[in-house]
């Protein structure tokens, strides 16, 4: 009888052993990718996993939390060296060799951008900005955005539209039309520190990005912008809440409780503003196979 038992418990054994084996085992293929990866430059392995993540209209209609995670943890890890560039220190836009620059023509030093990557489903790019340049407050319709700060320190004020949409129509001549937007973000941001995200509806699509040092950010936007597919960039100017009174009729969003007025703010669509100042440059960073 013990010996039956023996010979059972001996055959489970093996099919265990043999379990746990095949289950450690990876195949020659995998392993070469797997391998492979542990060498490929970061800015590839961020390709490989927008690719992966992104429809043509961005996220799926119902994403799930993890390959956003993902993605924001790949993207916390990144620093100016991973995509080619050098931290600048604040005194790099300050001096400008033995007889340098004026204050002015310093402050008119451009915002520049380099394109790291744009297909249907994504834009993978960089913003370079000297101190106190200014990329004036702006929209991502329909888009989610993914914003790394690589180096430096910039402060970041950002809106969501209050939904349903309160818009108040101006009766005097030259006066904008507004809408309601609430405050999602008045913070500066400095590296190191984590990856920002934006979505359609929330976690601040409208923003506007003031650099306090040097500083440049890595964006992933997804879907990109497509002027013909109705993702147009639209700047704004923004208003105190105060601005434009509080005489609405009740009902339609536009009420807001006592207090809470500075959490809220009107925006008026501006054409593009004329002190934009932005230059394409180079990317010199790790290439990607596409
Ligand atoms: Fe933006």
């Amino acid at each position: 009888m013990f010996s039956e038992i023996q010979k059972v418990t001996d055959k489970a054994m093996v099919f265990l052993q043999k379990k746990a084996l095949s289950a450690l085992y990876i195949p020659k293929q995998k392993l070469h990718m797997a391998m492979n990866n542990t060498t490929a430059p970061k800015v590839q392995l961020l390709y490989d996993l927008c690719k992966t993540t992104f429809t043509p209209s961005g996220l799926s209609s119902s994403p799930s939390p993890q390959p956003i995670h993902k993605l924001c943890s790949l993207l916390d890890t990144f620093g100016p060296a991973d995509v080619g560039l050098k931290e600048e220190s604040p005194d790099d836009d300050r001096g400008h060799g033995f007889f340098g620059l004026n204050r002015v023509t310093r402050w008119a030093q451009p915002i520049t951008y380099l394109d790291i990557h744009e297909c249907d489903n994504f834009t993978m790019c960089i913003f370079c900005f000297p101190t106190s340049s200014v990329i004036p407050l702006h929209d991502h319709p329909g888009m989610t955005v993914f914003s790394k700060v690589l180096y430096g320190s910039m402060h970041v004020k950002a809106y969501d539209w209050v939904e349903p949409s309160c818009i108040k129509e101006s009766q005097e001549p030259g006066c904008p039309q507004v809408r309601l937007a609430r405050l999602a973000a008045d913070k500066v941001l400095t590296a190191p520190c984590g990856t920002s995200i934006l979505y359609p509806k929330t976690g601040g699509n409208l923003h506007c990005f003031t650099a306090v040092t040097p500083c440049a950010v890595l964006d992933v936007l997804a879907p990109p912008y497509r002027e013909d597919l109705g993702r147009k960039c639209t700047y704004y100017v923004d208003y105190p809440y105060s601005a434009f009174g509080n005489d609405f009729p009740q009902g339609n969003g536009a009420q807001i409780s006592n207090g809470k007025e500075e959490e809220y703010a009107w925006l008026a669509e501006i054409e593009t503003p004329d002190d934009l100042y932005m230059r394409s440059g180079v990317y010199v960073g790790p290439s990607i196979r596409v």
